[in-house]
């Protein structure tokens, strides 16, 4: 087991675990006055080495709002690793320092790789397009309080559900709820993973891809918006080719449930008319809102938590075999045991969960 209770995927807890943290950020939106000292004296570390305003400013203010304090970059061009600083020295110092530590970076696998050189907990804030597990939280609990339930739901995704690693961590979370249906609706080029479908199917969840919005919206209780991540695309081109094709706007939603939820995990850029902003169904801001209370109730129950957290690696390492994955974070950081779940004539990567063939 590790020493630490990291969150790097919300898979490796059981569904209760993720129950209690929502219920628990619920009692700390309703009563913020009784958990205001609850962190008094512990330092959390964020270490950013890409863009964010919600989820690091929410996990700075939900650290501060429980009477803790704060280090940490967001622009690593101004730490040592613009000095060529490795991700596990770099995790190894600041873990000294702080008593949990929250990262941010673009490779897939790297908040389980920080994790393996970590002297204190690990939360991860985004690994490139794999997973975003506290947003995933910050959704549960938007769901919670504006649906009132997390499972019977069909839930529309709509967007970029390849690079969208919000979309990822969302549908492996709901699909461990009952009676979930999903509505895949995106681009053929920009459609969801064959890894994160498999799981869909093991779980024997109902779900359906399409092209096309405005004939999905009337039987949606969540859509589910996104940005195309143009930040993961290899061409300028290509990104051209896919922004703007899926835009909600006040139209769109004539057909729309009257108690329909719209969520979208922000930035906003083209995919929400402004004008949509307005209707009493967009829950966007709400939602990012609700990403602090989550957040403390993770910072705290992660802080106050004296048990042994789920294993980092189980697999094996193979002979010469690398992932295929060439974002991955084992394909830069060297050093890092590439270790692998062996399934068939295929290993999946335990880092970024990437097939690679044997
Ligand atoms: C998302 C992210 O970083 O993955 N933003 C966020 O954390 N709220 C979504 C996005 O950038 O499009």
């Amino acid at each position: 087991m590790s020493k630490y209770v990291n969150l790097i995927d919300l898979s490796d807890y059981p569904t209760e675990w993720w129950n209690k943290i929502v219920s628990l950020a619920q009692d700390i939106k309703d009563n913020p006055g009784r958990y205001s000292e609850s962190c008094k004296g512990k330092i959390m570390a964020t270490l950013f080495y890409e863009p964010s305003t919600r989820t690091q400013m929410s996990f700075q203010t939900a650290m501060l709002r429980l009477g803790g304090s704060i280090i940490g970059f967001d622009n690593p061009s101004t730490s040592s690793v613009s000095k060529g600083e490795n991700l596990k020295d770099t995790t190894k110092i600041v873990s000294s320092y702080a008593d949990v530590l929250v990262i941010r970076n673009p490779q897939p696998g790297s908040a389980k790789a920080a994790a393996l050189s970590a002297d204190c907990p690990i939360i991860n804030a985004g690994d490139g397009g794999h997973l975003h597990p506290t947003q995933t939280l910050t959704d549960l609990l938007t769901l919670k309080e504006e649906k009132g339930r997390l499972d019977n739901l069909t839930i529309g995704l709509c967007g970029d559900l390849k690079n969208g690693r919000t979309v990822h961590s969302l549908l492996k979370a709901m699909s461990s709820y009952p009676d979930n249906k999903f509505v895949l609706i995106s681009t053929e080029e920009l459609s969801l993973p064959s890894y994160i479908k498999d799981i869909l199917d093991a779980k024997g969840c109902s779900y359906r891809e399409v092209y096309s919005l405005e004939d999905a919206i009337a039987e949606l209780d969540v859509l589910y918006m996104t940005r195309i991540q143009k930040e993961r695309f290899s061409s300028e081109e290509e990104y051209e080719q896919q922004k703007n094709v899926y835009v909600l706007d006040r139209k769109k939603l004539i057909n729309a449930k009257r108690d329909l939820v719209i969520m979208h995990p922000l930035p906003r850029v083209d995919e929400i008319t402004v004008d949509v902003d307005d209707d009493p169904r967009a829950m966007y801001f709400k939602q990012a809102k609700y990403g602090m209370y989550v957040r403390m109730a993770l910072i705290l129950s992660i802080l106050s938590n004296s048990c042994a957290g789920a294993e980092l690696l189980i697999g094996k390492c193979h002979d010469g075999v690398r992932c295929s994955n060439p974002k991955c974070v084992t394909n830069s950081e060297e050093y890092l045991p590439k270790s692998f779940i062996g399934n068939g004539d295929t290993l999946v990567c335990e880092y970024c969960d990437e097939r690679t063939l044997i």
